[in-house]
């Protein structure tokens, strides 16, 4: 396991081919809300990429479209050379089964036990035998250290072993990508920790290529080769941990040292909420 307290290990030697995910131009409206304006991402294979940003920024929905939950509005998401927008939904099932997900809500089946959860893919995307099924159900719940727990249901475990068992599922089917959505929200400072290791640890033993959004700065600086801020649906800026903790822009200063005083929040007080309150219009 890596050191806690070092600085993120390189990247691997073929990082710089060609990245494995490409955003080209993204924008996603919900209705009339524009959530993402006109976003261009590489992510390089095997990078470990932290994506930090205020609440509403549009960080999942991102997330989403790279993993090919949602569909962008316009522009292209290209994963693995293949531009997922322009796929049915047919070739988009196939496709998902090339990465796993770790959504912000767990999303395990509660009544079925972890076994069953992550057993759960493999049935539906395999043809393998209940005994090769099993046996590789063990491996991916040995990764995140819950083989002894295989026979309990959700709600018999704690909740960073739940984020652990939603991990297993994401690595049910051998994926090239992860992509974690607030892995250690709601978690002691050690089981954060242990998840930081657990998501370092298969990145550089499996090669997985890495997304991650986290709230914990502490987390985000060890996790990340790089990171990227996102504030009302556009990148704000980008950099190594060491730039982004150095940065002398006043907003990127004032998100990554969680400061009260900036930008983000004098954003805030321009909307006067005496005169919104009184006023009839809205
Ligand atoms: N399915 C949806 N339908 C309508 N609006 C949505 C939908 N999903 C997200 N939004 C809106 O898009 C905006 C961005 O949401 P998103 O969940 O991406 O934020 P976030 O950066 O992940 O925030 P948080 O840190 O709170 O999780 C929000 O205003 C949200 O209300
Ligand atoms: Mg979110």
């Amino acid at each position: 396991m890596p050191d806690e307290t070092t600085a993120p290990s390189a990247l691997p030697a073929d990082a710089d081919a060609e990245p494995i995910i490409r955003c080209i131009n993204v924008t996603k409206q919900f209705g009339s809300q524009k959530v993402l304006h006109d976003l261009t991402l590489n992510v390089k294979r095997g990078e470990r990429l932290v994506m930090l940003g205020g609440s509403g920024a549009g960080k999942s929905t991102l997330l989403n479209l790279m993993a090919a939950e949602t569909r962008a509005t316009s522009g292209q998401v290209i994963v693995n050379g293949r531009n997922i927008c322009s796929m049915s939904d047919a070739e988009l099932d196939k496709h998902r089964t090339t990465m796993g997900v770790l959504f912000q809500s767990g999303a395990l089946f509660q009544s079925m036990t972890l076994a069953e959860n992550v057993a759960l893919p493999i049935r539906e995307h395999t043809d393998l035998v209940d005994r090769t099924i099993d046996t590789i159900v063990k491996m991916k719940l040995e990764l995140v250290g819950l083989r002894e727990h295989a026979d309990k249901k959700p709600a018999e475990i704690s909740g960073g072993m739940k984020k652990r068992a939603g991990l297993a599922r994401a690595l049910a089917l051998d994926p090239q990508i992860i992509f974690y959505d607030e892995p250690s929200a709601g978690l002691d400072p050690v089981s954060v920790t242990e998840v930081d290791q657990l998501m370092i640890g298969l990145n550089e033993t499996l090669g997985v290529t890495t997304v991650v959004i986290t709230h914990e700065m502490t987390s985000a600086f060890r996790i990340a080769h790089r990171l990227v801020l996102l504030d009302q649906g556009k990148f704000v800026a980008a950099g190594s941990p060491d730039e982004m903790k150095n940065s002398d822009d006043p907003l990127v200063h004032q998100f990554v040292h969680g400061l009260t005083a900036g930008p983000l929040t004098d954003r805030r007080d321009d909307c006067d909420y005496l005169t919104d309150l009184l006023n009839p219009q809205r």
